[in-house]
């Protein structure tokens, strides 16, 4: 299990839910995420990359989830206008999708 600093998976569960993440995803232990207009979340604790091509580790996915298009110009994952508190626990949240 990777650590995220600072972050708590059972807060992350409840602000994945709470931000509605699964309209485009569908990630696994959240009530109604479903979506399918962005890549299923069901494994993301164990690829190597994430986004096609960043290294999956905590500081990456914890900037990939405030500012996507910083780390990934073009993408089509929108900010969802994170604090850097709640993407941790997003964060930390993620890995546990193994
Ligand atoms: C409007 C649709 C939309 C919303 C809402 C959204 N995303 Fe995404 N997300 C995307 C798209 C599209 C991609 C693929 C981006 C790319 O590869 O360029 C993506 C990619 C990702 C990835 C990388 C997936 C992979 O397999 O590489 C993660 C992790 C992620 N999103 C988490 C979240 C979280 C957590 C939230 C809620 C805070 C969220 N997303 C909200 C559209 C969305």
């Amino acid at each position: 299990m990777v650590a995220v600093p600072g972050g708590d998976a059972q807060q992350g569960l409840r602000l994945v839910t709470q931000y509605q993440c699964g309209a485009c995803h569908s990630i696994p232990g959240v009530q109604g995420a479903a979506g399918e207009l962005a890549p299923a979340l069901d494994h993301i604790g164990r690829l190597s990359y994430i986004a096609g091509g960043i290294p999956n580790q905590p500081a990456n996915m914890v900037q990939w989830l405030r500012t996507p298009h910083a780390v990934k110009p073009g993408t089509e994952m929108p900010p969802m206008g994170l604090t850097e508190q709640e993407a941790r626990h997003m964060a930390a949240f993620l890995y546990t999708l193994r």
